[in-house]
């Protein structure tokens, strides 16, 4: 191979630029020249195919740097339906044009779906991200266990059926994505600012965190030890949590409790729109899912409760919300993420190289070698009906009664966590934090830097 094209696709994750550094260092070894598409799949939509060569001479640009947040080459959720025949014609032909022979995809579920359509016509490989962790499986078999039936509410969907109560952690496959151990970090740390707070002012926090209907990121928010953690896993039984909390507040006066954004009531509704009222154009408002538990504890744990315990004027006024909110999504990635999205990468054009299209690269635990670079075919995670699922944490992970991660829920989160920052990430901390120029100095943009590098296909 002599050229290849890489893109990034969906939402950002701190790790997209160590994928691409990682990819576009091991493509100079092997003396392929790497473009950059711009945002996603519609840079391969644009008819001019706006991108960047990110190796001049087989040597990387100093833009992409792995310990920059997001990627420099822009991100979109913009993806090509396999119905659209004539569009990935044309896409194959400017491809083709730009005399590329390949392209890695860095995305999640979603990317990897947009990807098969362009699979069938082109040689295609993806490099996993996404701080939802939800690209893999718990076990291989797993797509295998879902069933289409109707919901609670009526509609039509699928459900998994797991028939394995346990697992082994050397049968996960992808233990953990590029961007999830660093949206953790900003989650715990998160908690610990927020919990001082709960403290000083004998109040109950909810944190809210992202991963949609996955918990990872709210079980590996269990370092920053708050109280309870309730995963979108596992329906709300509001009775039980709301005990919780007042066994936590009688005890200690202060209680913090994470919630993933995902969370559902016991008959699959989302919490966040359990309590939906409509806006002026007739839509529901999503209200969040912390913001719910809110007002359901308000409304149980009375006045009284409050003034009794802490002299609070109303449970308004004792319980908030926060949201980690897009915090988890950005900025500079801690270690962990550097350095297996970078492998990562590298992998994805080796598995280009070596011909293996619709595969991914992947990221195994073994017991005695710790973590090992492997390869998946896209298909593997494929139920019968073609779709691929968000992996969610299994039920051996949490603890119902605790409402914290189980014994294999934390052998699960120490391989990654154990060393997952580096000296230098505190180093970077103590050095750059309160630089003086930051006083004086305008925030230097990297896109400034690579527009100045955008190429077109007409430019060829
Ligand atoms: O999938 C990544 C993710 O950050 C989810 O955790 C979250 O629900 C969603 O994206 C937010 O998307 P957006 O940035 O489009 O609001």
């Amino acid at each position: 191979m002599k050229r290849i094209a890489i893109l990034t696709a969906g939402g950002d994750t701190p790790a997209l630029n160590a994928t691409l550094y990682g990819a576009v260092e091991r493509a100079n070894q092997l003396n392929i020249e790497v473009y950059g598409i711009l945002k996603g799949f519609s840079g391969l939509i644009d008819e001019q195919v706006p991108h960047v060569v990110l190796n001049p001479l087989f040597s990387t640009i100093p833009e992409v740097d792995p310990c920059r947040g997001g990627t420099v080459i822009g991100a979109s959720r913009t993806y090509i339906s396999p119905d659209e025949r004539e569009l990935l014609k044309q896409i194959v032909q400017r491809l083709e044009k730009l005399q590329i022979e390949g392209v890695i995809c860095i995305g999640g579920d979603g990317t990897i779906s947009g990807m098969q359509a362009l699979c069938d016509l082109f040689p295609c490989t993806l490099s996993p991200k996404t701080i939802d962790n939800d690209l893999g499986l718990n076990y291989l078999e797993e797509p295998g266990e879902w069933r289409m039936q109707t919901n609670a509410m009526g509609k039509p969907g699928y459900e998994l059926h797991r028939e394995h109560a346990s697992i082994q952690l050397e049968e996960i496959v992808n233990y953990a994505t590029p961007g999830y151990a660093t949206a953790v970090y900003v989650a715990v740390e998160a908690i610990g600012r927020i919990r001082t707070t709960a403290e000083s002012h004998r109040r109950i926090a909810i944190v809210e965190v992202m991963g949609r209907h996955s918990g990872y990121i709210a079980l590996g928010a269990a370092y920053g030890q708050p109280d309870m953690i309730l995963l979108p896993e596992v329906p709300l039984d509001f009775g039980k949590c709301a005990e919780r909390v007042r066994e936590i507040y009688d005890r200690q006066q202060n209680v913090v409790i994470v919630i993933g954004e995902g969370i559902t009531d016991p008959d699959g509704r989302p919490l966040g729109a359990a309590h939906a009222s409509t806006d002026p154009a007739g839509n529901i408002l999503l209200e969040g899912a912390a913001e719910s538990l809110r007002k359901m504890l308000s409304a149980e744990l009375d006045a009284d409760f409050f003034r009794h315990r802490s002299r609070h004027e109303s449970p308004n006024q004792a319980i908030f919300t926060r949201k980690v909110g897009h915090t988890q999504r950005g900025g500079r990635p801690i270690r962990f993420d550097r350095f297996y999205a970078a492998q990562l990468g590298g992998k994805a054009v080796d598995l280009l190289q070596e011909g293996q299209n619709n595969s991914l690269s992947i990221l195994q635990y073994r017991d005695r070698e710790g973590f090992t670079l492997e390869s998946l075919h896209a298909n593997k995670l494929r139920d019968q009906w073609g779709r691929i699922h968000a992996r969610t944490v299994h039920p051996a992970f949490y603890d119902q009664n605790r409402f914290q991660p189980s014994r294999l829920g934390i052998d699960y989160l120490s391989p990654i966590f154990d060393n997952a920052i580096g000296s230098d990430d505190v180093e970077f901390i103590r050095t750059t934090f309160f630089d003086r120029g930051h006083l004086t100095s305008r925030y230097p943009s990297v896109t400034v830097d690579m527009q100045k590098r955008i190429r077109h296909l007409d430019d060829h």
